[in-house]
């Protein structure tokens, strides 16, 4: 995409109802202005939410808002043109269940109270071959969704690299997690067991996931509480 494109994304992005985009500042004084009221000043119910943590274009965000409208749905990532493609078609679909919110997600409790998450996707995360600590489900990671997340509250990881998706499973290990189901092919196996409503959501295919499957990659997939 040209830089001209992108410049005409985020000046769109700035008129969508739907997009929290915080400057540093805003985050660095004392936490976010939604922090804690996400519920009440924005989605006005008390509806569970969601949250697609580095979310790109925001397939899961926008497809499990369509599928749950009883759900309210966060897509977070720092690419702004990603952003963009998730938010206008939740805008231009009237879709009162999705937001999405552009930040490094290295911040991310400065931007929810305790219990105020229900649930979180991780999709393709990217598996920082080098930097064990930036997975977003590193030992570091966690410690921040635990502040925010419901104790019963479920983390999902979708992938095609076996490197996170052991690194995950030897984290879920040793720390106690609560392993849930974990496979190591969706789609010829694991996908099998859960019903239909439940394979409809892990058949949603994202951007990242789409390209992988071209190059025949095998997608992983587990669940675990933390
Ligand atoms: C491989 S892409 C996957 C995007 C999308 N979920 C998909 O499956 O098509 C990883 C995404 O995570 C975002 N990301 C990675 N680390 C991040 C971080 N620390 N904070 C915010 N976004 C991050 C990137 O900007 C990118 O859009």
């Amino acid at each position: 995409m040209g830089s001209k494109d992108k410049l005409k994304r985020f000046a769109e992005m700035e008129t969508f109802p739907n997009v929290f985009q915080p400057t540093m500042e805003e985050i660095n004084s004392g936490g976010y202005h939604m922090k804690g009221k996400w519920h009440k000043e924005y989605f006005k119910n008390d509806n569970p939410i969601v949250l697609e943590l580095g979310c790109g274009k925001g397939e899961y965000t926008v497809g499990m808002a369509q599928r749950y409208p009883n759900k309210n749905f966060i897509g977070i990532d720092i690419k702004g043109a990603r952003i963009w493609r998730g938010a206008k078609t939740a805008f231009e679909n009237n879709m009162p269940n999705v937001a999405f919110l552009r930040t490094r997600i290295d911040f991310i409790e400065r931007f929810f109270s305790e219990n105020e998450v229900s649930e979180i996707w991780l999709t393709f995360s990217d598996p920082q071959p080098k930097k064990p600590n930036k997975r977003l489900t590193s030992r570091m990671f966690i410690e921040h969704y635990k502040k925010f997340l419901k104790p019963e509250g479920i983390v999902h990881l979708k992938t095609d690299s076996d490197l996170l998706f052991e690194s995950t499973l030897e984290q879920i290990k040793e720390y106690h997690y609560n392993k849930l189901f974990s496979t190591w092919d969706l789609y010829n196996e694991g996908i099998n067991t859960f019903d239909e409503a439940t394979k409809d959501i892990l058949n949603i295919k994202t951007f990242y996931e789409q390209r992988w499957l071209k190059e025949g990659k095998t997608i992983k997939y587990c669940k675990f509480t933390v």
